[in-house]
Order: structure tokens, then C-alpha cells, then sequence
């Protein structure tokens, strides 16, 4: 008998497909409205794979169970709810389907989107022994064989697939998890570079600024993208085309001065005393920078930007730490 892991590979296998043959037949009209109303071509849903579960409550269970699954391997898949009553629920029915792959392109896990403005917006399978948030990004299987000097880093699904669709083959993410040092280190085995382009509302915004640091730690280099006007990659990308886009990937700005950026936006700079506030912050977060040079060139930078003296800020800076 296969181990636990490998039998539920197979389901998940066999449901990925069970999920694209329903999205191709007559049932999965909708999803396939749906999908290209979003514009998605037909070998974009082919690559990834995405698919329809239908609208009975027990089709995927009925499925699984003809094609020989028992209860207990189909408990653990994350698929199936079973309640007190044994009643059998199917975790996600009218909904569209992406597989979530592994770098072996192996299904672990998935997410299914509701056509439509009802809640919740996505459903995602539950940790199982075979699927761990934490250490997978959407996306990766691809990405992983771009060749592109860097990797783009965005919130959602549909946000890598309208980066693949449109050339940017070089997209994951994270799906709507707080971004941890596993993936950042998942991510250094391929590429020493990330563009960061979560969504610009505040959510985004503020996951950004938590990815930063993680991705620092890992050793990578990092940079923001940004989208404005528009909400996320997906939004850019449909209302503005990829060499829009390609030009923000060219004009991506360093982490640190969006960082500095997004900080201004906490004090009112027209106030002497908070102005000060805001350059005692910077200068703390300077101390990350412990090259002379490098410390020298943000010094420059954020003095000049917010009119203050360059000896003035470097002085600050040194006043809360080792001189360099
Ligand atoms: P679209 O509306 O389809 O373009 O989705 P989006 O990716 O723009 O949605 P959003 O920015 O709200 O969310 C980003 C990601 O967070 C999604 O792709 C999901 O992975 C995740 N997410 C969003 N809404 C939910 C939710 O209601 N529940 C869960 N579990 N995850 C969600
Ligand atoms: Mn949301
Ligand atoms: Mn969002
Ligand atoms: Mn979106
Ligand atoms: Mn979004």
C-alpha cells in the first residue's frame, strides 16, 4: 500500500482533472463565461490547469469514491467535509478551480473562486499532510525555469496567471498568507532579485512592508513595483498592456526609499516637530545599512528629497548607533 502522501497526490491528480473535464463539458459553462470575461485564453487555463467544481453538494465525493477512494484516505484530502452525522460535503462546489503545484508540478493543494461578487471570494484547501501554505508559492512550478533575472512576487492567483498570460513568466505568489522566511528561501535556490507587486490598496501596502524584511534576511535583493492607478498586476496589465507594465518592472523602486515613502504618509511634513518624528524614524532604520557607502547614498538620497541637510541626517543617524 503507498504511503499517505503519495495516495493523496493521486486525489488530488485525479479531482484536477475530475475539476478541467467539468469546466470542458456543458456544466462548466459558466466558469469557462467567467474565465474569459477575465480574459484568460484557452491555453492559459489549459497550463494551469484550472477547472470547475459543480454545483451538487457530493460530486467530487461521488466521483472519487466510484474510482475507488475510501472515506478515510478521502478525510485527510481536504476535499471532502464529513459531519457528525457522516454526511458528505464537497469542500468546493460552484466555484472555479486552480490547482496549487509544487515545483515537481505535483497538485498539493487548491483554490476555488466564486463566479461573481458573492463571499467568501476564494476558498483555499486546509493544511493537509501534503499542503503547508508556509512553504509554497503559486506560480513556482513555472517560474522556477523563466530565465528571467528576477522573480515578480504578487498577492493572487489571478494576478500570476495575468502576468504569465502576458509574458511575465516569471510570477508567484504568495495567495493572500502573510509571505514567511520558507518561501523567501525557496525563492534564493532560483533568482537573487524580487519585485514585489502586491496590490496597491492598503492591505498590500502593508504586506509589502512586512515582506521586505523577510526577504532581506534571505538575502535577496528588493524592489516595489508600482501599479498605481490600478489595484493589482492583473487590473494594470488588462487596462494598460505588458509594455506598460515591462516599464514598471523598469522603474522599480528600491525598498527602502518605498519604505521611506510609505512612512511619510504617517506624519504631516509641514509640521516642524512631526517632520523631525519622521527623520528620527529614518535614521533608525538607516543602522540596517552597515556599509559606509551604501548608508551614504541613502543619506543623500532622503536629505535631499525632504530638504535637510545631508550632515544633519547623518549625524542623526549616527547619534543612534555605531558610527561608520
Ligand atoms: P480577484 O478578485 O479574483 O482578482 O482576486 P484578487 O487576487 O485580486 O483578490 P484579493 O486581492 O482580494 O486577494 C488576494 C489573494 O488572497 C487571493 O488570490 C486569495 O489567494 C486570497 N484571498 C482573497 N480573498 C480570500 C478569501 O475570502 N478567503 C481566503 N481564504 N483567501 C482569500
Ligand atoms: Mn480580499
Ligand atoms: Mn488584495
Ligand atoms: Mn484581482
Ligand atoms: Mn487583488
Amino acid at each position: 500500500q503507498a504511503g499517505i502522501k503519495a495516495r493523496l497526490l493521486e486525489i488530488n491528480k485525479e479531482a484536477a482533472k475530475y475539476y478541467y473535464f467539468q469546466l470542458k463539458s456543458a456544466r462548466g459553462q459558466a466558469a469557462v463565461d467567467y474565465l474569459t470575461k477575465r480574459q484568460l485564453s484557452e491555453e492559459t487555463i489549459k497550463k494551469f490547469g484550472l477547472g470547475y467544481s459543480n454545483q451538487t453538494g457530493d460530486d467530487i465525493y461521488r466521483y472519487l469514491k466510484h474510482i475507488g477512494y475510501e472515506d478515510d484516505i478521502l478525510r485527510e484530502s481536504g476535499l471532502i467535509s464529513f459531519d457528525e452525522r457522516h454526511k458528505v460535503y464537497d469542500k468546493f462546489w460552484n466555484r472555479v478551480m486552480f490547482p496549487i503545484m509544487d515545483t515537481n508540478n505535483r497538485v498539493i493543494g487548491f483554490g476555488g473562486r466564486v463566479m461573481g461578487d458573492g463571499l467568501p471570494k476564494y476558498l483555499n484547501s486546509p493544511e493537509t499532510k501534503l499542503f503547508d501554505k508556509s512553504r509554497n508559492l503559486y506560480g513556482l512550478n513555472f517560474a522556477r525555469t523563466s530565465r528571467k533575472p528576477n522573480f515578480l512576487i504578487c498577492e493572487g492567483y489571478m494576478d500570476v496567471i495575468a502576468l504569465h498570460q502576458a509574458g511575465f513568466t516569471n510570477a508567484v505568489a504568495s495567495l493572500g498568507t502573510a509571505f514567511t522566511g520558507l518561501q523567501a528561501n525557496l525563492i534564493k535556490r532560483y533568482t537573487t532579485e524580487v519585485l514585489l507587486t502586491y496590490d496597491s490598496d492598503e492591505a498590500g501596502t502593508k504586506a509589502a512592508l512586512r515582506a521586505i524584511p523577510i526577504l532581506k534576511e534571505a538575502g535577496l535583493t528588493v524592489k516595489v513595483i508600482n501599479m498605481k492607478p490600478y489595484k493589482d498586476p492583473d487590473e494594470f496589465i488588462k487596462a494598460l498592456g505588458a509594455e506598460e507594465f515591462q516599464k514598471r518592472i523598469d522603474g522599480a523602486r528600491n525598498s527602502f526609499l518605498f519604505e521611506v515613502e510609505v512612512m511619510e504618509n504617517d506624519y504631516d511634513m509641514n509640521d516642524p516637530e512631526q517632520k523631525t518624528k519622521f527623520f528620527n524614524e529614518i535614521a533608525k532604520k538607516m543602522l540596517q545599512f552597515t556599509e559606509e557607502i551604501e548608508r551614504n547614498i541613502y543619506i543623500e538620497a532622503v536629505s535631499k528629497k525632504y530638504e535637510t541637510g545631508f550632515e544633519n541626517l547623518r549625524k542623526l543617524v549616527n547619534s543612534y548607533g555605531a558610527r561608520l
